[in-house]
């Protein structure tokens, strides 16, 4: 299977918690290759972008005020079948539901502040990473 590629974010829950040295850890140890990095701040309006297909839902204005609350590391990993093989190791949205050694298990404790997002499909991943990262910035073939 070829290499292809995920967006992540590091969350402003597990930035403010000491996380991001622990989570960039598993990640690593999980066969995923850092192709760009960077520790940044959302705005209101970026957080609102990212995360529009969203917009009707109950608790989206919550999700970008925690969003752009603070810092996040975002990131491009790249593996075989890099978007399904991270949301396994992510777990499940709900930490309450997340699978034991998950990331979300390990370092999240509300499914509001849930300390890394992942991309949902190879079609969502580009945008995302194309949102975040210039072409520059990421050392792979994307
Ligand atoms: P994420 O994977 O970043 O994508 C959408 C986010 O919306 C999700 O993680 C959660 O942080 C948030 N979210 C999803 N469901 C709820 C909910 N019921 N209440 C609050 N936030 C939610």
């Amino acid at each position: 299977m070829a290499l292809n590629h995920t967006f992540i974010m590091i969350k402003p829950d597990a930035v403010k918690k000491g996380y991001i040295g622990p989570i960039l850890n598993k990640i690593t140890a999980s066969d995923f290759k850092i192709v760009s990095i960077k520790m940044t701040q959302l705005s209101k309006r970026d957080a609102e972008i990212f995360y529009a297909i969203h917009k009707d839902r109950p608790f989206f204005n919550d999700l970008i005020a925690f969003m752009s609350s603070g810092p996040i590391v975002a990131a491009v990993l790249e593996k075989e079948n890099a978007v399904d093989d991270f949301r396994t190791l992510l777990g499940a949205t709900n930490p309450e539901e997340a699978a034991e050694g998950t990331i979300r298990k390990l370092f999240a404790y509300s499914v509001g502040e849930n300390a890394v997002h992942g991309s949902d499909s190879d079609e969502n991943s580009l945008i995302e990473i194309q949102f975040h990262f210039s072409q520059s910035e990421i050392f792979s073939e994307i």
